[in-house]
């Protein structure tokens, strides 16, 4: 079976978020399990590509409204990812260094969409079955079924996956000649509330869409900015599917960027020295329990409580605990966090930015893990966290109300909360911090959570599944 898996992301080639992480893990497992599944991202001019080599695989043009852009499709050399990978590239247009926010992104993905069908028209070379992430890639089950210079794809299955409905590439109609010729009765299937909205037509077009958690997909006909009364009406051709996580990335034995590898069986000692190592370069404390938040500093993930929450619990429970912090995001945000540092330098830190080593040594040294989202599709960092023995503590959202059980339960292993609040957020703290002085009880919890598996061995079967289905039907 031939999959080709189609996004703006693929971790380690180009990531945000983690539809970075996901696409540039479950093509790998679904080629352990014998699918031939490949990726097609665009070409961003990023340290991954300048320091490997790339062979040429095809070259051609295509039209973008008026205008010609002449392309390239490039596939890395050596297979190092464990699945094929193909880059688009257009001089001038895709082979720049950022992979979002320039003003031209409406034609960047445009572009992108029509370069990739065109290539596999002329090529010749067609898969089974097309998987789009995301709104970046929206129209291509749209063009497959209605653009003239595709009529020949028509009959491949596409599945469309949703990280994140919240983003849904909306463009003015006045975009509509970027667009190949199409069947212009169907141009309905492009149209919500008055503009084309890339994320809403894969859904409509797509055979089958799929959302990142179970409880996501429940939750998005209930709010989903706009969307609500589109996943009830398609409701019967969704399907959620936790993610996993790549086990040989995260992976606390194995993991070459943390300070000391650990196990199960060599948990505490191997916490401890993780733990005590990131505290010293913070300045903080190794004796009390640290808590950490890493992510985008955005209201979706809770940010804009932090400041607050952290200002909080630092003065009400007193020097009983350390709070470490990385992330970028919204400026005003930024500046809150950056003002606690003053106040507070032996118990807080905070480090500004996307950084991948970091991250993994604090999953190594941490002793709880805040998710406070507003609205969390999946999650990947309480997954990332449970595997390195750091106790999750959620908001029961989306992914995160399917992946993290209560404490309170005979088989919990986490701590979480009903409503969002800073007051809830707090009182958490509060039993994380007794969870900490139970040592007996910690450590069991710990153990307990290592022994889970989310990888992406398990989910990619639900995805082969979905495939065979539609291949079947
Ligand atoms: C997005 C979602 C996150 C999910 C990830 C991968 O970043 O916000 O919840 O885990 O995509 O699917």
């Amino acid at each position: 079976m031939n999959v080709i898996h189609l996004s703006a992301e693929c971790y380690p080639v180009a990531k945000v978020g983690g539809l970075g992480d996901v696409v540039g893990a479950l093509p790998k497992y679904l080629c352990k399990a014998g699918v031939n599944a490949s990726v097609v991202l665009p070409y961003y001019n990023r340290k991954f590509v300048q320091e490997n080599s790339f062979d040429l695989e095809f070259k051609s043009s295509i039209n973008v409204g008026k205008q010609v852009f002449d392309y390239q499709i490039l596939k890395e050399s050596k297979g190092q990812l464990g699945f094929d990978l193909f880059l688009i590239y257009i001089p001038r247009l895709l082979d720049r260094p950022e992979i979002y926010s320039y003003p031209d992104e409406i034609e960047q993905f445009i572009a992108f969409q029509i370069c990739f069908l065109d290539w596999i028209v002329k090529s010749g070379n067609k898969p089974d079955i097309i998987h789009c992430h995301d709104h970046h890639t929206g129209l291509v089950p749209f063009l497959i079924l209605h653009a003239y210079p595709f009529k020949s794809l028509a009959n491949i299955a596409t599945v469309c996956t949703i990280h994140n409905a919240e983003y849904q590439g909306c463009l003015g109609w006045d975009k509509i000649d970027l667009l190949p010729e199409f069947d212009r009765s169907k141009s309905d299937l492009l149209n919500w509330d008055t503009c084309i909205n890339s994320l809403a037509t894969s859904i409509k077009c797509s055979k089958k869409f799929t959302t990142v958690s179970p409880s996501y997909l429940e939750e998005l006909s209930q709010k989903s900015s706009g969307l609500e009364r589109l996943f009830k009406e398609q409701k019967q051709k969704g399907l959620g599917i936790i993610n996993g996580i790549d086990t040989e990335v995260w992976d606390p034995e194995q993991d070459h960027l943390i300070y000391k590898n650990y196990s199960i069986e060599t948990l505490i000692e191997g916490k401890e020295q993780n733990k005590k190592q990131l505290c010293e370069g913070f300045g903080l404390e190794p004796q009390k329990p640290l808590f950490i938040f890493i992510g985008r500093l955005v209201t979706e993930k809770g940010a804009d409580l932090l400041a607050e929450t952290i200002n909080t619990s630092l003065e009400t429970l007193k020097d009983q605990l350390n709070i470490l912090v990385l992330g970028s995001g919204n400026p005003i945000t930024e500046k809150e966090l950056s003002k606690i540092k003053s106040k507070h330098s032996k118990h807080y830190g905070l480090h500004i930015g996307y950084n991948e080593e970091l991250a993994h040594q604090m999953y190594a040294g941490a002793d709880f893990l805040l998710m406070p989202s507003r609205v969390e599709p999946c999650g990947l960092n309480q997954l990332y966290a449970l595997r390195y023995g750091t106790i999750p503590i959620v908001h029961k959202t989306g992914g995160l109300k399917d992946t993290v059980i209560d404490i309170e339960n005979k088989e919990g292993y986490g701590l979480s909360f009903e409503t969002l609040s800073i007051e809830n957020i707090v009182h958490s703290i509060e039993r994380a911090i007794s969870l900490f002085a139970n040592r007996e009880k910690l450590v069991k919890t710990r153990k307990k959570m290592m022994a889970l598996n989310f990888s992406w061995d398990k989910s990619s079967k639900e995805y082969i599944k979905l495939y065979e289905n539609l291949l079947s039907g």
